[in-house]
Parts: structure tokens; C-alpha cells; sequence
């Protein structure tokens, strides 16, 4: 037995914005019809204008830590208080500082240790990885790991490709210090870069690089995200599936003795051909792109919180959540699926209830 970081508690929230596949068709050439086939993909929620990233962390985090309160049987106060944040995110408010120490004071968390995590669609993987590190180096007792991204503020207006993929979103766990036998013990972790395809998946301009040219004309510096969609699908495949195999090998699981495969939302074929490379069924690969697109640092603990609420993931479940993004970078963690309190993160859109009904920034607490 060793000491361990371990989920207890869990969140999401997407803004209220539904943007389904036919209104992108009147302002684009596309379909829904191609946009569904190509990627299975449905609709994607955008954040409003006033709604920035930090805003959704905050929502993701306010309900992971409401989860950790209620999950704790025997209603351990201490299970919701944190002493540290760690945010993945690619679209911070400002490029500086980071968003994270505004997200801890928002939600009335004090002077805790809170900072960002910037690797994409991988963000989440690093994130969670650097927070367990932390908690089992005895660096903090318990955290809150939030990944929320806003890519709609970055996409092109007349980029089909990335409008078509891209949603906003915010997903969020509370990780507090435990035993490797636990069930939600994060058992092992593996994580990668390649910097040799950092300009695969970019936004140019704004950075030290390709500065900001502080003129009105937008034109003066490119601040739009750019991507070369056929080399990410193909390097995807290959690095999420290695990765789960890695992963697994450290713990000597078996790609058949996984339950479910939670990988990051990039685009539904991608998700069937790893799915398909580890011996898994489709029902073992856990989807929930067709509502929310692919929501970056978001996704996969979106794609956990909306699998949990709906019964898709069971404590036992031997789970996989892996990641590919930008950098380029990729990653994997593994763990035993434990009993948790949890809501959907994303609303239903066919005429139930939203979360949020009115205008975006006003309901936010
Ligand atoms: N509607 C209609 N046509 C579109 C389109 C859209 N929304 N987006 C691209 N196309 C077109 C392309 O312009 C191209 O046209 P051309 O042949 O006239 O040049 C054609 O479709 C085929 O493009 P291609 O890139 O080869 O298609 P694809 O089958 O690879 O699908 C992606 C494109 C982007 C959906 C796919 O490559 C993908 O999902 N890649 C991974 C993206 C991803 O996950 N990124 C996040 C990082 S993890």
C-alpha cells in the first residue's frame, strides 16, 4: 500500500449557447451532413459575449467541489477544501498572469497554491498528473484540477475545419491524498511530447515569437488557431492508443480487462479507430462530442462527468482516460472507477431545462 492521489469529486459545466451543425451551414460551406460524417459531431455550446474561460473554470470547479462534498459519506467538510488549483487551459483571460489564482479566489478557496497548465487537448492528462505528483510528494493534501478552454474566441470566422470541430466547455475533479488501494487512486500516469509537430496545432501570433503588433489592423499579426487536420488525426491514433497500452503496462492491466476508455473528444473516428486498436467495443469508448464538439482541456473530464451521471461509468469500472493536443504532447492515466456524486455537465437541449436559460454572464454567482 502507498500513498496516492485520489478522485473524490467531480463537475462540469458548458455555457447555455447551443450552435448546432445547420446554423454553421448558413454562414460556411459546409453540411451537417459532412460534419457529422467527418467527425460526429452534432452541435458544440459557445460561450456568449462577457463569458471568458475563467468563468466557466469557476461553474466546473464550484460543482466538482459541491460533488466531493456530497460523496463524502461521512460529510467530511474537509473534502471540498483544497490547497491547490491547477487549471489546464490554452485560452487563458490574459496571457498573463495566469488564470488560476482569479478562478481559487472566485470560489472563495484563499491564498492557495493555484497555477496553469498549458498542453492543448493534453492539458487535462498533465494537469491531473502534476496535481496527483504533488499530493503524493506531500506538496498539498487535496486539489482542485480544472480544465476549461473558450476556442471559440481564438477560432477564425471563416475557418470551416476548426468551427466545425471546436466548443467551449469546463470540466473539473478534486483530488485529495489517500491509499493506491482506494478505489479512484490514480495508479499511473504516462505523458509525452514531440516538439518537432509543434506547428501542427497553433495560434501564431500573440506570443513572443510572432508578437502582437499593438495597431488596430488585425491583419498586422495572425491570432487565429490553426491546424493540419489530417497529420493530428493520424498522430492522435497512434500516441492515444501507444499511450493506453503503456499505461496499462504499468499496472499490469490488459486492454481487455479495461471497462471503459475515456479519451479526449477529438472527433468520433478518431475515437472508434483507437478504440478499435485496443481490442475495445465502440460501448467501451465513452462519447459525448456529438453534443459539445471537442472542448480542448475540457473534454475529458466533461466526457466523465456527463458518463457518470448517466450510469456509463460504475464504480469498479477499470477506467483509461487518455489525451493528444498541441505541443504536439499526449498522455494517459489509469484507474479503478470510485462511488461518486455526480450531475450531468451537459444539459440535455432537447427542450429539458438548462442549467442556465437567460442571458450567460447574469446567472453566473
Ligand atoms: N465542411 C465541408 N468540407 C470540409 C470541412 C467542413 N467543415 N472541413 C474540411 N473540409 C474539406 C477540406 O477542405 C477538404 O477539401 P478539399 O479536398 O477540397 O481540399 C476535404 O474536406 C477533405 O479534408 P481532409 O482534411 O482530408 O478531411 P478529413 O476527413 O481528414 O477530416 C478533419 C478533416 C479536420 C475533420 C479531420 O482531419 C480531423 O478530425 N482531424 C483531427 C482534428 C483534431 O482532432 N484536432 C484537435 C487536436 S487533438
Amino acid at each position: 500500500m502507498s500513498r496516492a492521489a485520489v478522485l473524490c469529486g467531480l463537475g462540469a459545466w458548458v455555457p447555455p449557447t447551443v450552435v448546432d451543425n445547420d446554423q454553421l451551414a448558413r454562414d460556411l460551406d459546409t453540411s451537417d451532413e459532412w460534419i457529422r460524417t467527418r467527425t460526429g459531431i452534432a452541435r458544440r455550446r459557445v460561450a456568449g459575449p462577457g463569458l471568458s474561460t475563467s468563468d466557466l473554470a469557476v461553474e466546473a470547479g464550484r460543482r466538482a467541489l459541491e460533488s466531493a462534498r456530497r460523496t463524502a459519506a461521512d460529510d467530511d467538510a474537509s473534502r471540498s477544501q483544497v490547497d491547490l488549483v491547477v487549471l489546464a487551459t490554452s485560452t487563458p483571460d490574459q496571457p498573463c498572469p495566469a488564470t488560476a489564482p482569479q478562478v481559487a479566489h472566485r470560489l472563495g478557496l484563499g491564498t492557495v497554491a493555484a497555477f496553469d497548465v498549458a498542453a492543448v487537448c493534453t492539458g487535462f492528462i498533465y494537469a491531473l498528473a502534476t496535481a496527483a505528483s504533488m499530493i503524493v510528494a506531500g506538496c498539498a493534501r487535496s486539489a482542485l484540477v480544472i480544465g476549461a478552454d473558450t476556442f471559440s474566441t481564438i477560432l477564425d470566422p471563416a475557418d470551416r475545419t476548426t468551427r466545425a470541430i471546436f466548443g467551449d466547455g469546463a470540466g473539473a475533479v478534486v483530488l485529495r491524498a489517500g491509499e493506491d488501494t482506494e478505489p479512484g487512486a490514480l495508479l499511473a500516469f504516462d505523458l509525452h511530447s514531440d516538439g518537432a509537430g509543434h506547428e501542427l496545432i497553433t495560434v501564431p501570433g500573440g506570443g513572443a515569437r510572432e508578437r502582437a503588433l499593438r495597431t488596430d489592423d488585425e491583419a498586422d499579426w495572425n491570432r487565429y488557431f490553426t491546424m493540419q487536420g489530417r497529420a493530428v488525426f493520424t498522430e492522435a491514433v497512434v500516441h492515444m492508443s501507444d499511450s493506453v497500452r503503456a499505461v496499462l503496462d504499468r499496472i499490469g492491466w490488459h486492454s481487455t480487462r479495461l471497462d471503459r476508455l475515456v479519451a479526449h473528444q477529438a472527433n468520433l473516428r478518431i475515437l472508434r479507430a483507437v478504440g478499435g486498436q485496443l481490442d475495445l467495443e465502440d460501448k467501451q469508448v465513452v462519447t459525448n462530442l456529438d453534443e459539445v464538439g471537442n472542448t480542448v482541456a475540457a473534454s475529458i473530464p466533461l466526457a466523465l462527468a456527463d458518463a457518470a451521471a448517466e450510469g456509463n461509468l460504475r464504480p469498479g469500472h477499470r477506467v483509461a482516460l487518455t489525451g493528444f493536443g498541441g505541443g504536439v504532447t499526449w498522455g494517459s492515466a489509469a484507474l479503478t472507477w470510485p462511488s461518486l456524486d455526480v450531475r450531468p455537465g451537459t444539459p440535455a437541449t432537447d427542450g429539458a431545462p438548462l442549467i442556465h436559460r437567460t442571458d450567460d454572464k447574469e446567472n453566473l454567482s
